[in-house]
């Protein structure tokens, strides 16, 4: 099959495309820059069609059975200020926009779009230890309230043309994907290696986590069960807290855990302003629509997924 990606440098995108090629499928990189290598093909989520839809003897996307869909600029890369708060809804809502538009006049259309969501659309659900206000949330959430889960709501239905045209588009809601490469295994890592990372808050939040492996596999399931569409939670069954990343992470590594080594949740919000919200926000999130789909989990607990994902 010929896959369309976007965002296919990303630490998400770099595993999907290493993975269908070992399969055998031809992968279109949809990248922003002119194209540099085989295969690549240049893309502008600010145009209108995204700058490949329209013409079928020249766009890239002729012949694409299948697209995924993961660009937008990192949440977790810079302060929120109002200017890149804009930017990464534009990067996002508008961007989905352009290319649901160039998908559905595409002829013919490809079979299905994966296109990248999150579990900040649910907000935060309580769920921390002795909180009984806490639940675990599935697919059939609403929405939170604040900046990520209005962006995360209004990204998803940018992709709303498409699925109207009759493309077949699964959400993928995913929790923390965990891998050393990137994402913020990379960023925990670093403190964690010298026994140095602190709790965030007071650690009771809930932290809902997939391995990169498990991430990819769910995509490539999504891409090929033709009887699945709608949002998806691409979390582990297994979420924990906080305060359970940062000792598994201490001693994957072999360090000591000194539970008083704590980053106050003020102190948090002073550094890092409406962005702390990331590391603060609790929600335990089920898998629910995963499981009943017959999706297995290669690493459903935490300790194995750090320890096939901190390796290498
Ligand atoms: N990693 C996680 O823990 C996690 C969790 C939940 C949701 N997600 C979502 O899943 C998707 C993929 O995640 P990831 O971790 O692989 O992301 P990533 O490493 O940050 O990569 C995202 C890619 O998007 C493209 N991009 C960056 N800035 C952009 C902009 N301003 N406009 C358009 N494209 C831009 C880049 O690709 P090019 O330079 O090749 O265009 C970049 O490599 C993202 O949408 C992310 O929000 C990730």
């Amino acid at each position: 099959m010929k896959v369309a990606i976007t965002g296919s440098s990303g630490l998400i995108g770099r595993a999907l495309t290493a993975s269908l090629q070992a399969d055998g499928h031809e992968v279109v990189r949809l990248v922003r820059r002119a194209p540099l290598a085989a295969g690549e093909a240049r893309w502008d989520p600010r145009a209108a069609d995204a700058g490949v839809g329209g013409d079928m003897a020249t766009t890239p996307l002729r012949g694409v059975g299948a697209c995924v869909h993961l660009a937008g600029a990192g949440v977790g890369d810079h302060r929120w200020t109002s200017s890149y708060k804009a930017e990464i809804r534009a990067s996002r809502v508008l961007a989905t926009r352009a290319l649901a538009a160039a998908l559905t006049r595409l002829d013919p259309p490809p079979r299905v779009l994966v296109a990248a969501s999150a579990i900040g659309r649910y907000g935060d659900t309580g769920g921390r230890y002795g909180d009984t206000g806490g639940r675990d949330v599935t697919e059939d959430a609403p929405p939170g309230d604040g900046f990520l889960p209005r962006l995360v709501r209004d990204w998803e239905a940018a992709a709303g043309p498409a699925a109207e045209a009759g493309i077949r588009t699964a959400h993928v809601r995913s929790g923390l994907v965990l891998n050393r490469s990137g994402g913020v295994l990379a960023r925990l890592a670093l403190p964690a290696r010298l026994g140095l990372l602190p709790r965030f808050g007071d650690g009771s939040q809930a932290v809902s986590w997939i391995s990169l492996t498990d991430e990819v596999r769910a995509i490539r399931f999504l891409l090929d069960d033709d009887g699945q569409d709608g949002p998806f939670n691409l979390t582990a069954p297994n979420p924990v807290t906080n305060d359970e990343l940062t000792a598994a992470l201490h001693n994957a590594f072999g360090r000591p855990d000194f539970r008083w080594l704590r980053v106050p949740a003020p102190l948090l919000r002073l550094a890092l302003g409406e962005m702390s919200s990331e590391l603060l926000t609790s929600v335990r999130v089920a898998p629910r629509r995963l499981a009943a789909a017959g999706f297995e989990f290669r690493y459903p607990t935490l300790s194995e997924a750090l320890a096939a994902e901190l390796r290498g």
